[in-house]
């Protein structure tokens, strides 16, 4: 009817789709997804995580021999991007599984086991269902979701809510980055009581605190992107290559570009390139590669003059200042990002992929919030 339209468009604001408004929002949803959870100064202690949800269950948590992430699409790729730090600070074994092939397999789970289950809507039926099936395992069951009163977070022992706000564009966005921000205050809350950490831990809480101004800073890209699209407008296919921290960029930038411009993309992890995807390597197939500064960079310089070697059509994304030392030859496009705390630069690596998957949606004349298949949440099996 003309007056849902109205609402709809009330809605989206001054944006045209919700996927839009979603991207563009970041740096609010982050802001709302730390508030009151990062505490700066004070007596005791300087800087501090409170998680109010979890406050009781820390120290089991602590004890725990293993903890495993348990998501579907980009829930599971936000949990990916946060392992490294998990594991960093807690010192705990991180493992990963996507809850339909936890279930097809009935892999073990221990009762020292923590399972962080990790789903914006809180209602994903495979999700739900590995979510019984630990807790039939008597395992402890930690909830990541964006929905109060979902199914997830009633039936998981505890968790944090992200509170990024509504997402209604089916490909998720700001879910994603505020998915990551919340593990890794997960992470720095089972980290606190480790004193050999502190340094580190301080200088990521910092991180968190400039993250809503880096995300901002970012979006002005948007024009970039668009001038991207159009060059890939007409593409079969788009390989991102990342590793490390950036391997969840690598995955959830292809998944951007395939569920809503419905391209042929691919993540590959750099470090198995020689295992295969060279082969796919000519002149012709569009290459993205994050090489954004971390321990990695080195690695992936050599990975950027490997492809380049193979006349690799290449779209660099590299930190503020370091175009000059990641384009070879002076012939790879670059895409420039601020930098931030390493293992909260997948926050800001993605934001340029996802502008990029919209415009390449809006270009080919796609439905960029209701991409044809897909549903926002699958609670079918
Ligand atoms: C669907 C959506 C994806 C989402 C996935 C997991 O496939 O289209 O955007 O990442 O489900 O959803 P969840 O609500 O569990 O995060």
């Amino acid at each position: 009817s003309v007056l849902e339209m109205e609402v709809e468009q009330i809605n989206k604001g001054n944006y045209e789709h919700y996927m839009q408004k979603e991207i563009h929002e970041q740096p609010e949803s982050l802001t709302t997804t730390m508030r009151g959870r990062l505490i700066r100064g004070g007596s005791c202690k300087s800087k501090s995580v409170l998680l109010g949800g979890l406050k009781d269950h820390l120290k089991t948590i602590r004890r725990s021999r293993r903890i495993i992430f348990i998501g579907c699409g980009t829930s599971y790729n936000a949990a990916l991007a946060a392992r490294p730090i998990l594991e960093e600070l807690s010192g705990i074994p991180v493992t990963m599984e996507i809850a339909s092939d936890l279930l097809d397999r009935q892999g073990p789970i221990y009762r020292e086991d923590t399972v962080v289950f990790v789903s914006q809507s809180g209602e994903t039926a495979d999700t739900l269902q590995a979510l019984d099936y630990a807790l039939e395992n008597g395992a402890l069951c930690v909830g990541i979701t964006n929905t109060v009163g979902s199914a997830i977070a009633r039936k998981t022992h505890c968790g944090i809510h992200i509170n990024a706000g509504c997402e209604i564009g089916v490909a998720s966005t700001k879910a994603y980055t505020s998915q990551i921000v919340v593990m890794a205050m997960l992470a720095l809350a089972i980290g606190d009581d480790t004193i050999s950490s502190q340094a580190r831990r301080e200088a990521i809480i910092d991180g968190l605190f400039d993250l809503p101004s880096k995300v901002k800073e970012v979006l002005k890209l948007n024009k970039e992107m668009k001038d991207l699209a159009q060059l890939l407008i007409a593409e079969q296919s788009l390989l991102v290559f990342g590793r490390g921290y950036n391997y969840a960029t690598a995955l959830e930038g292809a998944l951007k570009v395939k569920e809503v411009a419905l391209m042929h993309s691919e993540g590959i992890l750099a470090g198995e390139m020689k295992h295969g995807p060279l082969a796919l390597v000519d002149e012709t197939l569009p290459i993205v590669v994050v090489a954004t500064r971390d321990a990695c960079f080195s690695k992936q310089q050599s990975v950027i003059q490997q492809l380049h070697a193979r006349k690799g059509r290449l779209i660099v994304m590299c930190t503020k200042g370091d175009a000059a030392s990641v384009s070879v030859g002076g012939s790879c496009r670059i895409i420039e990002v601020p930098q931030v705390e390493d293992c909260l630069q997948p926050v800001i690596n993605i934001v340029p992929l996802q502008l990029l998957a919209y415009h390449l949606t809006v270009l080919r004349g796609y439905n960029v919030d209701q991409p044809r298949n897909l549903a926002k949440s699958v609670t079918t099996q």
